[in-house]
């Protein structure tokens, strides 16, 4: 055994004694269709583009499985992940995109604050061939965002076969912190995959066994990467259709907190892990400054078992950052007293909200511009259900049943909250931007694809 392989055999036999059952719910996932390889491919990054340009989805783009092989997949612009599009605060974007695929689709800027038509609300449907252009003003704060495919029924194949992008927001709030930036900046779209014997990607649109049996970073499956000894910045997107991560180190270390969906938090917070949804977006600091040269760390799911990205430690002397200034930024908190309307909605089995399954031509309910309310997310089987809403951000006030608590990862704002079976969420909410057309809906593409989402109109 080398030296790295018998670190790798130490740290794995340490993680295992940390949290028993490790190994045993690795087996419980059952057999992967592409096993972990004995030599790791290195991490890649989405290729930068500014905020104005031209974006494709078309079938062109490939996953390389590390075996020689290469899954076609569809991509923005050739890719999986879509290029990492970043824009400040106030700047116009202006993105021309063109449908290259055989079927519909549209772009969904997650988590950004767009007027309703250029929400990539799946009633206004880019045909095959056909051009839009999405213009719109970068209204809110600095934060890891992301965009991806958004047509009526086929959500779930579309993002599943690689067409999901991040977007950064930077703002002058942020740069004032001196957070890591350039190489200690890591964007990472989490996800699963699944393929066939062929090594051709399959997808089952079966709302019930969504997941992939791999894990697949930045388009590479069971990528690693070499860091220095410095402090560095993740910014992590659970971009699986249903796959719910939960994040820790492999060494158990901990990891800071700084942002979420709606970026930084007021204050941050020191975790040891994080429980990650799909769509939810997590901002965290890792510290490898106290690491020894060629030392092995890895980025672990505690759920499958799973060593998602193998941090190989650099020689060379730590880099020596400012802390993380506190506070990192001011949130103004939405209080309950503000409240003018509650709502309750009822996430039930694969495909409904309140009884109803999604009609592009019905508008459920009408919310006034710059009103407070309160809604309520109760789980009625099925879960995990990750419950999204379009237009806005929203604040997490408390969970009861299930797990119980709010947690660190779930101040500041959120636009995608995790619900699992039996619990209960209440969220305050306002709409302060626009008026229009936008979606709840439940973000495991797979119950979004079978009708758990309703229309709304901010009035
Ligand atoms: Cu990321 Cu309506 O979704
Ligand atoms: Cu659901």
């Amino acid at each position: 055994m080398d030296r790295r392989g018998f670190l790798r055999y130490t740290a794995l036999s340490a993680g295992a004694m940390a949290v028993g059952g490790w190994a045993l719910g690795a087996a419980c996932e059952g057999f992967p269709t592409l096993p972990e390889p004995a030599v790791r491919a290195p991490l890649r990054f989405g290729r930068p583009m500014a905020g104005r340009g031209e974006l494709v989805a078309s079938p062109g783009a490939g996953i390389a499985l590390g075996d020689g092989r290469v899954a076609p997949a569809w991509g923005y612009n050739d890719e999986v992940p879509g290029p990492t599009i970043r824009v400040r605060r106030g700047e116009l974007v202006d993105i021309r995109f063109r449908n290259e695929l055989e079927q519909e689709t549209t772009v969904h800027w997650h988590g950004m604050v767009v007027p309703s038509e250029m929400d990539g609300h799946p009633a206004r449907p880019v045909a095959p061939g056909h051009e839009f252009a999405y213009r719109y003003e970068v209204v809110q704060r600095a934060g890891t965002y992301w965009y991806h495919a958004h047509p009526h029924h086929h959500a779930g194949e579309q993002v599943f076969r690689g067409l999901a992008g991040v977007l950064i927001v930077e703002d002058e709030e942020e740069d004032a912190l001196g957070r890591p930036t350039g190489d200690y900046e890591l964007p990472l779209v989490l996800r699963d995959a699944r393929v066939d014997r062929s090594g051709a990607l399959r997808y089952a649109s079966d709302p019930t066994s969504p997941r992939g049996d791999f894990p697949v970073i930045n388009g590479v499956p069971y990528p690693e990467h070499d860091v220095a000894r410095a402090r560095y910045r993740l910014r992590v997107l659970n971009g699986s259709n249903a796959r719910v991560f939960r994040l820790a180190l492999s060494n158990g270390a901990p990891m800071t907190v700084i942002g979420n969906d709606g970026g930084l938090l007021e204050v941050p917070e020191s975790v040891s892990r994080v429980e990650l949804g799909p769509a939810e977006r997590v901002d965290l600091l890792v510290d490898f400054r106290q690491y020894a040269p060629g030392e092995w760390i890895a980025l672990q799911c505690l759920r499958s078992g799973w060593d998602l990205l193998e941090f190989v430690e650099g020689d060379g002397e730590p880099v020596d950052k400012p802390p993380i200034p506190t506070p990192l930024s001011m949130i103004e908190p939405l209080s309950p007293t503000q409240v003018r309307a509650e709502r309750t909605f009822v996430f039930e089995g694969h495909s409904r909200i309140n009884g109803k399954r999604f009609d592009p031509e019905r508008i459920d309910f009408r919310v006034p511009l710059g009103q407070v309310e309160r809604w309520t997310f109760r789980a009625e089987g099925s879960a995990p259900h990750p419950i999204h809403v379009h237009g806005t951000h929203f604040q997490v006030v408390s969970r009861s049943g299930g797990r119980g608590r709010v947690f660190p990862w779930e101040r500041g704002w959120k636009d995608t909250v995790l619900l699992l079976d039996g619990e209960v969420v209440d969220v305050l909410v306002r709409f302060g931007d626009y008026r229009g057309l936008y979606l709840i809906h439940c973000h495991r593409l797979e119950h979004e694809d079978g009708g758990m989402m309703l229309n709304f109109e901010v009035v």
